[in-house]
Protein backbone atom coordinates (compact mmCIF):
# COMPACT_ATOMS: atom_id res chain seq x y z
CA UNK A 1 0.00 0.00 0.00
CA UNK A 2 1.84 3.24 -1.07
CA UNK A 3 1.90 5.67 1.78
CA UNK A 4 2.26 9.25 1.68
CA UNK A 5 4.32 10.47 4.93
CA UNK A 6 4.68 14.53 5.77
CA UNK A 7 4.92 15.71 9.59
CA UNK A 8 3.57 18.59 11.56
CA UNK A 9 5.01 21.64 13.34
CA UNK A 10 1.78 21.53 15.71
CA UNK A 11 2.73 18.88 17.51
CA UNK A 12 0.09 16.41 15.45
CA UNK A 13 1.77 14.31 12.70
CA UNK A 14 0.16 13.38 9.50
CA UNK A 15 0.73 10.26 7.57
CA UNK A 16 -1.15 10.76 4.73
CA UNK A 17 -2.15 6.99 2.85
CA UNK A 18 -2.08 8.04 -0.59
CA UNK A 19 -3.50 4.79 -2.52
CA UNK A 20 -1.27 5.59 -5.09
CA UNK A 21 -1.30 3.16 -8.15
CA UNK A 22 2.62 1.54 -7.51
CA UNK A 23 4.29 0.99 -4.75
CA UNK A 24 7.70 1.66 -6.33
CA UNK A 25 7.21 5.12 -7.39
CA UNK A 26 6.54 6.42 -4.10
CA UNK A 27 9.10 4.32 -2.13
CA UNK A 28 11.78 5.67 -5.19
CA UNK A 29 10.67 9.32 -4.49
CA UNK A 30 9.26 9.66 -0.88
CA UNK A 31 12.35 9.37 0.84
CA UNK A 32 14.53 11.54 -1.18
CA UNK A 33 12.52 14.40 0.40
CA UNK A 34 13.49 12.99 3.36
CA UNK A 35 17.27 12.88 3.82
CA UNK A 36 18.70 15.39 1.21
CA UNK A 37 19.80 15.41 -2.03
CA UNK A 38 23.32 14.53 -2.03
CA UNK A 39 24.48 11.13 -3.39
CA UNK A 40 21.91 11.21 -6.55
CA UNK A 41 22.29 8.05 -8.35
CA UNK A 42 24.97 5.62 -8.39
CA UNK A 43 25.91 2.68 -9.87
CA UNK A 44 28.67 1.50 -7.89
CA UNK A 45 27.43 -2.08 -7.12
CA UNK A 46 25.20 -4.64 -8.89
CA UNK A 47 22.53 -2.09 -8.32
CA UNK A 48 21.36 1.36 -8.52
CA UNK A 49 20.70 3.61 -5.86
CA UNK A 50 19.11 6.91 -5.79
CA UNK A 51 20.03 8.66 -2.42
CA UNK A 52 21.52 5.45 -0.89
CA UNK A 53 18.81 3.19 -1.54
CA UNK A 54 18.21 0.70 -4.14
CA UNK A 55 16.56 1.66 -6.81
CA UNK A 56 15.39 0.11 -9.97
CA UNK A 57 14.67 2.47 -13.48
CA UNK A 58 11.90 1.60 -15.06
CA UNK A 59 11.92 4.56 -17.09
CA UNK A 60 10.02 5.02 -20.62
CA UNK A 61 10.87 6.99 -23.71
CA UNK A 62 8.97 10.40 -24.86
CA UNK A 63 9.98 13.39 -26.38
CA UNK A 64 8.40 16.19 -25.75
CA UNK A 65 9.24 17.44 -29.89
CA UNK A 66 7.17 14.68 -30.99
CA UNK A 67 4.21 15.46 -28.71
CA UNK A 68 2.04 18.77 -28.36
CA UNK A 69 2.53 20.72 -25.22
CA UNK A 70 -0.96 20.55 -24.30
CA UNK A 71 -0.62 16.88 -24.23
CA UNK A 72 2.78 15.97 -22.00
CA UNK A 73 0.97 15.94 -19.41
CA UNK A 74 -1.80 13.20 -20.49
CA UNK A 75 1.03 11.03 -21.60
CA UNK A 76 2.96 11.28 -18.51
CA UNK A 77 0.07 10.74 -16.48
CA UNK A 78 -0.24 7.45 -18.29
CA UNK A 79 3.88 6.58 -18.00
CA UNK A 80 2.91 6.87 -14.61
CA UNK A 81 -0.04 4.58 -14.19
CA UNK A 82 1.63 2.49 -16.30
CA UNK A 83 4.05 2.02 -13.58
CA UNK A 84 6.91 3.64 -14.71
CA UNK A 85 9.15 5.86 -12.78
CA UNK A 86 11.53 7.71 -14.93
CA UNK A 87 11.11 9.30 -18.37
CA UNK A 88 13.76 9.40 -20.72
CA UNK A 89 14.50 11.89 -23.57
CA UNK A 90 16.69 13.43 -26.07
CA UNK A 91 17.35 17.19 -27.06
CA UNK A 92 16.65 17.93 -30.56
CA UNK A 93 19.83 20.37 -31.53
CA UNK A 94 18.49 21.07 -34.72
CA UNK A 95 15.05 22.41 -33.34
CA UNK A 96 16.61 24.18 -30.64
CA UNK A 97 19.27 26.07 -33.23
CA UNK A 98 17.58 25.99 -36.58
CA UNK A 99 19.24 29.10 -37.50
CA UNK A 100 23.30 29.15 -36.56
CA UNK A 101 23.12 31.14 -32.95
CA UNK A 102 19.58 31.32 -32.72
CA UNK A 103 18.40 30.01 -29.65
CA UNK A 104 14.39 28.43 -29.27
CA UNK A 105 13.34 27.11 -26.07
CA UNK A 106 9.78 28.38 -26.00
CA UNK A 107 6.33 26.38 -26.72
CA UNK A 108 6.95 23.37 -27.86
CA UNK A 109 10.50 23.43 -26.99
CA UNK A 110 10.25 24.55 -23.50
CA UNK A 111 12.36 21.78 -22.32
CA UNK A 112 12.24 23.28 -18.66
CA UNK A 113 8.38 23.14 -18.61
CA UNK A 114 8.52 19.61 -19.82
CA UNK A 115 11.27 18.39 -17.16
CA UNK A 116 9.43 20.75 -14.11
CA UNK A 117 5.62 18.89 -15.53
CA UNK A 118 7.63 15.27 -15.39
CA UNK A 119 8.76 16.03 -11.80
CA UNK A 120 5.10 17.53 -10.62
CA UNK A 121 4.14 14.26 -12.10
CA UNK A 122 6.19 12.10 -9.97
CA UNK A 123 8.81 11.18 -12.57
CA UNK A 124 12.18 11.05 -12.45
CA UNK A 125 14.29 11.93 -15.87
CA UNK A 126 17.47 10.45 -17.91
CA UNK A 127 18.33 13.27 -20.10
CA UNK A 128 19.84 12.32 -23.52
CA UNK A 129 21.64 15.68 -24.85
CA UNK A 130 23.25 14.46 -27.76
CA UNK A 131 24.38 16.63 -29.52
CA UNK A 132 23.77 13.34 -31.61
CA UNK A 133 20.68 11.65 -30.76
CA UNK A 134 20.02 9.29 -33.96
CA UNK A 135 15.94 8.85 -32.83
CA UNK A 136 14.71 8.67 -36.58
CA UNK A 137 15.35 12.52 -36.44
CA UNK A 138 16.45 14.69 -39.21
CA UNK A 139 20.23 14.33 -39.04
CA UNK A 140 20.17 12.43 -35.42
CA UNK A 141 19.28 15.61 -34.39
CA UNK A 142 22.63 17.91 -35.83
CA UNK A 143 21.58 21.32 -37.37
CA UNK A 144 21.98 20.68 -41.72
CA UNK A 145 23.93 24.18 -41.49
CA UNK A 146 26.36 22.24 -39.78
CA UNK A 147 27.34 20.97 -43.21
CA UNK A 148 27.41 24.20 -44.68
CA UNK A 149 31.62 23.92 -43.88
CA UNK A 150 32.92 21.58 -47.07
CA UNK A 151 35.21 20.08 -44.38
CA UNK A 152 32.82 19.65 -41.83
CA UNK A 153 33.51 16.26 -39.40
CA UNK A 154 30.32 15.73 -37.67
CA UNK A 155 30.77 14.19 -33.85
CA UNK A 156 34.27 14.36 -33.95
CA UNK A 157 36.83 16.68 -32.00
CA UNK A 158 36.69 18.67 -35.35
CA UNK A 159 36.95 22.08 -34.50
CA UNK A 160 34.25 23.44 -36.69
CA UNK A 161 32.40 21.40 -34.85
CA UNK A 162 33.36 21.78 -31.39
CA UNK A 163 33.25 25.19 -31.26
CA UNK A 164 29.35 24.76 -32.32
CA UNK A 165 28.61 22.15 -29.79
CA UNK A 166 29.86 24.12 -27.56
CA UNK A 167 27.50 27.28 -28.37
CA UNK A 168 25.17 25.21 -28.01
CA UNK A 169 25.32 23.32 -24.69
CA UNK A 170 26.46 27.41 -23.48
CA UNK A 171 22.55 27.65 -23.78
CA UNK A 172 21.39 23.86 -23.43
CA UNK A 173 23.03 23.89 -19.76
CA UNK A 174 22.03 26.39 -18.27
CA UNK A 175 18.90 25.27 -18.68
CA UNK A 176 19.51 21.57 -17.39
CA UNK A 177 21.61 22.27 -14.49
CA UNK A 178 18.97 24.10 -12.09
CA UNK A 179 16.80 21.08 -12.80
CA UNK A 180 19.51 18.25 -11.72
CA UNK A 181 18.28 15.78 -8.88
CA UNK A 182 21.20 17.51 -6.69
CA UNK A 183 19.75 20.73 -7.39
CA UNK A 184 15.95 19.89 -6.49
CA UNK A 185 14.97 18.68 -9.81
CA UNK A 186 14.20 15.72 -11.53
CA UNK A 187 17.22 14.54 -13.74
CA UNK A 188 18.93 11.82 -12.02
CA UNK A 189 21.13 11.14 -15.13
CA UNK A 190 22.69 12.35 -18.36
CA UNK A 191 23.49 10.73 -21.29
CA UNK A 192 26.74 11.39 -23.17
CA UNK A 193 26.09 11.12 -26.95
CA UNK A 194 24.36 8.19 -28.43
CA UNK A 195 26.12 4.63 -29.58
CA UNK A 196 28.97 6.83 -30.13
CA UNK A 197 30.16 2.98 -30.29
CA UNK A 198 28.94 2.36 -33.79
CA UNK A 199 30.47 5.18 -35.08
CA UNK A 200 33.69 5.87 -33.10
CA UNK A 201 35.62 7.60 -35.67
CA UNK A 202 37.13 9.68 -32.95
CA UNK A 203 39.04 8.31 -30.09
CA UNK A 204 39.10 11.95 -28.41
CA UNK A 205 35.55 12.57 -28.78
CA UNK A 206 33.24 11.07 -26.01
CA UNK A 207 36.34 12.53 -23.35
CA UNK A 208 35.32 15.76 -25.17
CA UNK A 209 31.50 15.60 -24.72
CA UNK A 210 31.90 14.42 -21.61
CA UNK A 211 33.76 17.07 -20.23
CA UNK A 212 31.35 19.78 -22.03
CA UNK A 213 28.81 18.26 -19.42
CA UNK A 214 31.40 18.58 -16.89
CA UNK A 215 32.68 22.15 -17.37
CA UNK A 216 28.62 22.97 -17.61
CA UNK A 217 27.56 22.07 -14.02
CA UNK A 218 26.42 18.63 -14.53
CA UNK A 219 26.90 16.77 -11.55
CA UNK A 220 24.38 13.49 -12.09
CA UNK A 221 25.66 9.84 -13.10
CA UNK A 222 26.44 9.99 -16.98
CA UNK A 223 25.72 6.81 -18.71
CA UNK A 224 26.52 6.13 -22.66
CA UNK A 225 24.30 4.04 -24.66
CA UNK A 226 25.31 1.48 -26.94
CA UNK A 227 24.35 -1.46 -28.87
CA UNK A 228 26.24 -4.79 -28.23
CA UNK A 229 29.03 -4.52 -30.82
CA UNK A 230 29.95 -0.77 -29.86
CA UNK A 231 29.74 -1.04 -26.12
CA UNK A 232 33.21 -1.29 -25.85
CA UNK A 233 34.45 1.62 -28.40
CA UNK A 234 31.21 3.59 -26.75
CA UNK A 235 32.62 3.90 -23.68
CA UNK A 236 34.30 6.67 -21.46
CA UNK A 237 36.11 6.64 -18.99
CA UNK A 238 34.32 7.24 -15.68
CA UNK A 239 31.02 6.56 -17.14
CA UNK A 240 28.60 4.50 -16.32
CA UNK A 241 27.54 2.32 -19.60
CA UNK A 242 24.12 1.10 -20.68
CA UNK A 243 23.22 -1.14 -22.90
CA UNK A 244 21.00 -0.48 -26.34
CA UNK A 245 18.10 -2.58 -27.69
CA UNK A 246 19.03 -5.80 -26.91
CA UNK A 247 15.75 -7.46 -26.42
CA UNK A 248 17.23 -9.74 -24.26
CA UNK A 249 19.01 -8.18 -21.43
CA UNK A 250 23.03 -7.60 -21.72
CA UNK A 251 24.88 -6.19 -18.86
CA UNK A 252 24.70 -2.37 -18.42
CA UNK A 253 28.46 -2.54 -17.83
CA UNK A 254 31.83 -4.85 -18.96
CA UNK A 255 32.21 -4.69 -14.92
CA UNK A 256 29.83 -7.69 -13.62
CA UNK A 257 29.13 -5.80 -10.35
CA UNK A 258 27.71 -2.58 -12.19
CA UNK A 259 24.47 -2.76 -12.21
CA UNK A 260 22.25 -3.83 -15.60
CA UNK A 261 20.18 -1.96 -17.67
CA UNK A 262 18.55 -1.65 -21.22
CA UNK A 263 18.63 1.87 -22.00
CA UNK A 264 16.57 0.97 -25.19
CA UNK A 265 14.26 -1.64 -24.77
CA UNK A 266 12.25 -1.25 -28.21
CA UNK A 267 8.27 -1.91 -27.64
CA UNK A 268 8.03 -1.67 -31.59
CA UNK A 269 10.01 -0.36 -34.37
CA UNK A 270 9.84 2.69 -36.75
CA UNK A 271 8.57 2.31 -40.22
CA UNK A 272 9.98 3.55 -42.98
CA UNK A 273 8.28 4.90 -46.43
CA UNK A 274 7.24 1.94 -48.96
CA UNK A 275 7.25 -0.86 -46.19
CA UNK A 276 5.05 -2.21 -43.49
CA UNK A 277 4.11 -1.09 -40.35
CA UNK A 278 6.07 -2.69 -37.48
CA UNK A 279 4.84 -4.04 -34.45
CA UNK A 280 6.30 -6.01 -31.87
CA UNK A 281 4.58 -7.97 -29.25
CA UNK A 282 5.19 -7.03 -25.68
CA UNK A 283 5.02 -10.40 -23.60
CA UNK A 284 8.57 -11.15 -23.44
CA UNK A 285 9.22 -7.51 -21.90
CA UNK A 286 10.61 -7.36 -18.81
CA UNK A 287 10.95 -10.64 -16.88
CA UNK A 288 14.42 -9.61 -16.06
CA UNK A 289 16.11 -8.07 -12.57
CA UNK A 290 17.67 -4.79 -14.86
CA UNK A 291 17.07 -1.52 -14.93
CA UNK A 292 14.89 -0.87 -18.16
CA UNK A 293 14.04 1.86 -20.35
CA UNK A 294 11.46 1.47 -22.75
CA UNK A 295 12.02 2.90 -26.21
CA UNK A 296 9.46 3.84 -26.77
CA UNK A 297 6.37 4.90 -24.34
CA UNK A 298 5.29 6.90 -25.77
CA UNK A 299 6.44 7.32 -30.10
CA UNK A 300 4.71 10.66 -30.95
CA UNK A 301 4.79 12.30 -34.76
CA UNK A 302 8.03 13.13 -36.57
CA UNK A 303 5.63 16.71 -37.34
CA UNK A 304 6.96 18.46 -40.40
CA UNK A 305 9.76 17.80 -42.22
CA UNK A 306 11.60 16.23 -38.86
CA UNK A 307 11.92 12.52 -39.94
CA UNK A 308 15.16 10.92 -40.48
CA UNK A 309 16.03 8.05 -43.15
CA UNK A 310 18.26 4.85 -43.34
CA UNK A 311 20.81 4.12 -45.52
CA UNK A 312 22.42 0.84 -45.09
CA UNK A 313 22.30 -0.57 -48.70
CA UNK A 314 19.17 1.52 -49.80
CA UNK A 315 17.95 5.06 -48.68
CA UNK A 316 14.75 4.63 -47.19
CA UNK A 317 13.26 7.83 -45.10
CA UNK A 318 10.97 7.00 -42.27
CA UNK A 319 7.10 7.99 -42.09
CA UNK A 320 5.86 11.07 -40.29
CA UNK A 321 4.24 8.90 -37.76
CA UNK A 322 6.47 8.09 -34.90
CA UNK A 323 3.78 5.76 -33.38
CA UNK A 324 6.42 3.14 -33.15
CA UNK A 325 4.02 0.77 -31.97
CA UNK A 326 4.82 1.68 -28.42
CA UNK A 327 3.17 1.70 -25.27
CA UNK A 328 0.39 4.66 -26.05
CA UNK A 329 -0.69 5.14 -29.76
CA UNK A 330 0.77 8.12 -31.47
CA UNK A 331 -2.50 9.85 -30.68
CA UNK A 332 -1.82 8.64 -26.88
CA UNK A 333 -4.75 5.90 -26.98
CA UNK A 334 -4.05 3.16 -24.67
CA UNK A 335 -2.68 -0.37 -26.57
CA UNK A 336 -2.89 -3.81 -24.99
CA UNK A 337 0.92 -3.44 -24.36
CA UNK A 338 -0.16 -0.65 -21.82
CA UNK A 339 -2.27 -3.19 -19.80
CA UNK A 340 0.21 -6.47 -20.06
CA UNK A 341 3.13 -3.74 -18.81
CA UNK A 342 0.68 -2.28 -16.04
CA UNK A 343 0.19 -5.95 -14.86
CA UNK A 344 3.88 -6.81 -15.38
CA UNK A 345 5.16 -4.27 -13.70
CA UNK A 346 2.38 -4.83 -10.57
CA UNK A 347 3.96 -8.86 -10.33
CA UNK A 348 7.54 -7.47 -10.17
CA UNK A 349 6.60 -4.94 -7.81
CA UNK A 350 4.54 -7.26 -5.67
CA UNK A 351 7.81 -9.89 -5.47
CA UNK A 352 10.32 -6.94 -5.62
CA UNK A 353 12.65 -6.68 -2.38
CA UNK A 354 11.76 -3.67 -0.39
CA UNK A 355 12.79 -0.51 -2.18
CA UNK A 356 13.23 1.63 0.95
CA UNK A 357 12.63 1.31 4.63
CA UNK A 358 9.01 2.42 4.13
CA UNK A 359 7.96 -0.04 1.33
CA UNK A 360 8.24 -2.69 4.53
CA UNK A 361 5.10 -0.90 5.53
CA UNK A 362 2.91 -1.65 2.61
CA UNK A 363 0.65 -4.49 2.07
CA UNK A 364 0.89 -5.70 -1.53
CA UNK A 365 -1.61 -5.31 -4.07
CA UNK A 366 -3.62 -8.14 -6.60
CA UNK A 367 -4.48 -7.78 -10.32
CA UNK A 368 -7.89 -9.04 -10.76
CA UNK A 369 -9.40 -8.80 -13.83
CA UNK A 370 -12.63 -8.60 -12.25
CA UNK A 371 -13.90 -7.02 -9.02
CA UNK A 372 -12.90 -9.59 -5.50
CA UNK A 373 -14.94 -9.15 -2.47
CA UNK A 374 -12.83 -8.66 0.80
CA UNK A 375 -14.06 -12.41 1.51
CA UNK A 376 -12.09 -14.01 -1.69
CA UNK A 377 -8.82 -11.74 -1.27
CA UNK A 378 -5.56 -13.66 -1.10
CA UNK A 379 -4.94 -12.38 2.47
CA UNK A 380 -4.68 -13.69 6.12
CA UNK A 381 -3.45 -17.15 4.96
CA UNK A 382 -6.35 -17.63 2.95
CA UNK A 383 -9.03 -16.65 5.37
CA UNK A 384 -9.23 -13.54 3.41
CA UNK A 385 -10.33 -9.85 4.38
CA UNK A 386 -12.72 -9.79 7.51
CA UNK A 387 -12.89 -6.27 7.93
CA UNK A 388 -11.45 -2.78 7.39
CA UNK A 389 -11.57 -1.40 3.79
CA UNK A 390 -10.41 -2.38 0.15
CA UNK A 391 -9.48 -0.26 -2.32
CA UNK A 392 -9.76 -0.98 -6.04
CA UNK A 393 -7.95 0.85 -8.41
CA UNK A 394 -8.05 0.63 -12.01
CA UNK A 395 -7.35 2.72 -15.54
CA UNK A 396 -9.96 4.45 -17.65
CA UNK A 397 -10.55 6.33 -20.15
CA UNK A 398 -12.82 8.81 -19.44
CA UNK A 399 -15.30 10.41 -18.13
CA UNK A 400 -19.05 9.30 -17.81
CA UNK A 401 -21.74 7.99 -15.23
CA UNK A 402 -20.89 5.39 -12.31
CA UNK A 403 -23.29 2.97 -11.38
CA UNK A 404 -22.66 0.50 -8.55
CA UNK A 405 -25.46 -1.57 -9.69
CA UNK A 406 -26.17 -2.64 -5.45
CA UNK A 407 -22.51 -4.22 -5.80
CA UNK A 408 -20.82 -1.70 -3.26
CA UNK A 409 -20.66 -3.11 -0.04
CA UNK A 410 -21.16 -1.42 2.18
CA UNK A 411 -19.82 2.36 0.85
CA UNK A 412 -17.28 3.53 -1.64
CA UNK A 413 -15.21 7.02 -1.69
CA UNK A 414 -14.48 7.78 -5.89
CA UNK A 415 -11.64 9.41 -6.34
CA UNK A 416 -10.73 9.65 -10.27
CA UNK A 417 -7.27 11.50 -10.71
CA UNK A 418 -5.14 13.16 -13.46
CA UNK A 419 -7.67 13.93 -16.04
CA UNK A 420 -10.11 11.12 -14.56
CA UNK A 421 -7.06 8.32 -15.96
CA UNK A 422 -7.10 6.45 -12.79
CA UNK A 423 -10.78 5.62 -10.93
CA UNK A 424 -10.22 4.45 -7.06
CA UNK A 425 -12.73 3.12 -4.96
CA UNK A 426 -11.95 3.14 -1.23
CA UNK A 427 -15.05 0.75 -0.07
CA UNK A 428 -15.59 0.13 3.34
CA UNK A 429 -17.30 -2.55 5.28
CA UNK A 430 -19.37 -1.03 7.87
CA UNK A 431 -20.43 -3.74 9.24
CA UNK A 432 -22.08 -6.68 8.51
CA UNK A 433 -25.33 -7.80 9.24
CA UNK A 434 -26.23 -10.15 12.72
CA UNK A 435 -30.12 -10.60 12.51
CA UNK A 436 -32.52 -11.93 9.83
CA UNK A 437 -32.65 -13.46 7.23
CA UNK A 438 -29.82 -12.03 4.96
CA UNK A 439 -27.22 -13.31 6.76
CA UNK A 440 -25.75 -15.46 3.56
CA UNK A 441 -25.75 -12.18 1.78
CA UNK A 442 -23.04 -10.30 3.73
CA UNK A 443 -20.36 -10.11 1.58
CA UNK A 444 -18.32 -6.67 1.64
CA UNK A 445 -16.04 -4.93 -0.82
CA UNK A 446 -17.15 -5.05 -4.48
CA UNK A 447 -19.35 -7.99 -4.75
CA UNK A 448 -19.81 -7.61 -8.57
CA UNK A 449 -19.71 -5.23 -11.34
CA UNK A 450 -19.10 -1.69 -11.31
CA UNK A 451 -20.35 -0.13 -14.25
CA UNK A 452 -18.68 3.15 -16.00
CA UNK A 453 -21.59 4.24 -18.82
CA UNK A 454 -22.68 0.98 -18.70
CA UNK A 455 -19.33 -0.72 -19.03
CA UNK A 456 -17.82 -2.99 -16.62
CA UNK A 457 -15.09 -1.65 -14.99
CA UNK A 458 -12.03 -3.99 -15.08
CA UNK A 459 -8.20 -4.85 -14.54
CA UNK A 460 -8.11 -3.83 -11.44
CA UNK A 461 -5.15 -3.67 -8.62
CA UNK A 462 -6.76 -4.12 -5.11
CA UNK A 463 -5.42 -3.70 -2.01
CA UNK A 464 -6.64 -5.10 0.92
CA UNK A 465 -6.40 -1.97 4.07
CA UNK A 466 -7.64 -4.17 7.36
CA UNK A 467 -5.25 -2.10 9.90
CA UNK A 468 -5.16 -5.41 11.82
CA UNK A 469 -2.50 -5.23 14.96
CA UNK A 470 0.98 -5.75 12.37
CA UNK A 471 0.05 -3.19 10.02
CA UNK A 472 -0.53 -0.67 13.01
CA UNK A 473 2.15 -1.68 14.14
CA UNK A 474 4.08 -0.94 11.00
CA UNK A 475 2.82 2.20 11.23
CA UNK A 476 4.92 3.32 14.02
CA UNK A 477 7.83 2.02 12.70
CA UNK A 478 7.83 4.97 10.37
CA UNK A 479 10.25 7.90 11.15
CA UNK A 480 8.97 10.25 8.35
CA UNK A 481 5.74 11.61 9.45
CA UNK A 482 5.65 15.33 8.52
CA UNK A 483 3.54 18.78 8.59
CA UNK A 484 -0.08 18.67 8.53
CA UNK A 485 -1.41 21.09 5.99
CA UNK A 486 -3.86 23.57 6.87
CA UNK A 487 -6.12 21.84 5.19
CA UNK A 488 -5.54 17.80 5.53
CA UNK A 489 -7.85 15.96 3.22
CA UNK A 490 -8.41 12.00 3.51
CA UNK A 491 -7.50 9.13 3.32
CA UNK A 492 -4.98 9.67 5.31
CA UNK A 493 -3.28 9.01 8.88
CA UNK A 494 -2.78 11.28 10.85
CA UNK A 495 -0.37 10.61 14.34
CA UNK A 496 -0.73 12.91 17.30
CA UNK A 497 0.60 11.91 21.56
CA UNK A 498 -1.78 12.04 24.56
CA UNK A 499 0.39 12.56 27.34
CA UNK A 500 -0.85 11.45 30.55
CA UNK A 501 0.69 12.53 33.76
CA UNK A 502 -0.33 10.12 36.64
CA UNK A 503 -1.99 7.08 36.23
CA UNK A 504 -4.47 6.70 33.40
CA UNK A 505 -8.18 6.68 34.01
CA UNK A 506 -10.96 5.85 31.76
CA UNK A 507 -11.31 8.81 29.23
CA UNK A 508 -13.63 9.56 26.33
CA UNK A 509 -11.68 10.89 22.81
CA UNK A 510 -13.62 13.99 21.32
CA UNK A 511 -12.97 14.20 17.53
CA UNK A 512 -14.59 17.82 16.74
CA UNK A 513 -13.75 18.77 13.44
CA UNK A 514 -13.02 15.30 11.92
CA UNK A 515 -15.89 13.54 9.96
CA UNK A 516 -14.94 9.88 9.42
CA UNK A 517 -12.52 7.06 10.34
CA UNK A 518 -10.76 4.62 12.79
CA UNK A 519 -8.93 5.67 16.12
CA UNK A 520 -6.29 3.55 17.50
CA UNK A 521 -4.78 4.20 20.55
CA UNK A 522 -1.32 2.59 21.58
CA UNK A 523 -2.48 -0.50 18.71
CA UNK A 524 -5.35 -0.59 20.06
CA UNK A 525 -8.38 -0.36 18.13
CA UNK A 526 -11.11 2.27 19.55
CA UNK A 527 -13.69 2.17 16.86
CA UNK A 528 -15.12 4.73 14.21
CA UNK A 529 -16.59 8.17 14.58
CA UNK A 530 -18.54 9.71 11.97
CA UNK A 531 -19.89 13.45 12.01
CA UNK A 532 -23.21 12.12 11.22
CA UNK A 533 -23.72 11.11 15.18
CA UNK A 534 -25.12 10.84 17.35
CA UNK A 535 -22.18 9.15 18.52
CA UNK A 536 -19.55 11.93 19.42
CA UNK A 537 -17.12 10.54 21.97
CA UNK A 538 -15.34 7.43 21.58
CA UNK A 539 -14.60 5.48 25.19
CA UNK A 540 -11.08 5.00 25.79
CA UNK A 541 -10.42 2.53 28.85
CA UNK A 542 -7.36 3.02 31.56
CA UNK A 543 -6.30 -0.54 30.59
CA UNK A 544 -5.08 1.10 27.50
CA UNK A 545 -3.14 3.92 28.59
CA UNK A 546 -0.01 3.97 30.64
CA UNK A 547 1.94 7.28 32.06
CA UNK A 548 3.51 9.19 29.42
CA UNK A 549 3.14 9.57 25.57
CA UNK A 550 0.09 7.41 24.43
CA UNK A 551 -0.17 7.21 20.60
CA UNK A 552 -2.68 8.19 18.92
CA UNK A 553 -3.50 7.20 15.02
CA UNK A 554 -6.39 8.62 12.84
CA UNK A 555 -7.58 7.04 10.07
CA UNK A 556 -9.37 9.71 8.39
CA UNK A 557 -11.05 9.36 5.43
CA UNK A 558 -12.34 12.93 4.16
CA UNK A 559 -11.02 15.95 6.13
CA UNK A 560 -9.14 15.98 9.30
CA UNK A 561 -9.57 18.37 12.59
CA UNK A 562 -6.74 19.98 14.09
CA UNK A 563 -8.01 18.81 17.62
CA UNK A 564 -8.60 15.34 19.80
CA UNK A 565 -9.47 15.90 22.96
CA UNK A 566 -9.92 13.81 25.84
CA UNK A 567 -13.10 14.42 27.74
CA UNK A 568 -14.43 12.46 31.41
CA UNK A 569 -17.93 12.49 29.92
CA UNK A 570 -19.02 10.62 27.17
CA UNK A 571 -21.14 12.30 24.62
CA UNK A 572 -23.53 10.03 22.65
CA UNK A 573 -25.80 12.39 21.02
CA UNK A 574 -28.91 13.91 21.32
CA UNK A 575 -31.50 12.06 23.67
CA UNK A 576 -34.89 10.64 22.62
CA UNK A 577 -37.01 9.14 24.70
CA UNK A 578 -38.48 6.16 23.08
CA UNK A 579 -41.79 5.21 23.66
C1 LIG B 1 19.05 3.31 -31.66
C2 LIG B 1 19.09 4.77 -31.30
C3 LIG B 1 17.73 5.38 -31.14
C4 LIG B 1 16.80 4.92 -32.22
C5 LIG B 1 16.73 3.41 -32.18
C6 LIG B 1 15.82 2.83 -33.22
O1 LIG B 1 19.16 2.47 -30.61
O2 LIG B 1 19.85 5.02 -30.15
O3 LIG B 1 17.86 6.78 -31.18
O4 LIG B 1 17.26 5.37 -33.42
O5 LIG B 1 17.99 2.90 -32.45
O6 LIG B 1 14.57 3.31 -33.12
Amino acid sequence: MPVWVQMSSAGVQVLTWFPSHSRFNWSSLVPLQLRGRTLGLQAEDSEFRLEGMPFRIFGGSMHYFRVPKEYWRDRMVKMKTCGLNTLTTYVPWNLHEAANGKFDFSGNLDLEAFLTLAAEVGLWVILRPGPYICSEWDLGGLPSWLLQDPEMQLRTTYKGFTEAVDAYFDHLMTRVVPLQYKKGGPIIAVQVENEYGSYAKDPQYLTYIKMALLDRGIVELLMTSDNRDGLSSGYVEGVNMSSNQERGITRASSDQNKPKMVMEYWTGWFDSWGGPHNIFDADEVLKTGASINLYMFHGGTNFGFMNGALDSDEYKPDVTSYDYDAVLTEAGDYTSKFFKLRQLFTKIIGGDKPQSPFSEYLSKCWFSEFPVNMENLPVNDGNGQAYGYTLYETVISGGGQLHSRDHVRDRAQVKSTEQLLQLRLLVENCGRVNYGLMLNEQRKGLIGDVFLNKTPLRNFKIYSLEMKPGFMESLRGVTAWSTIPDYAVGPAFFRGNLQVQYLPRDTFLKLEGWEKGVVFVNGENLGRYWKIGPQETLYLPATWLHPGNNEIIVFEERMAGRIIQSVDMPYLGRTHYLD
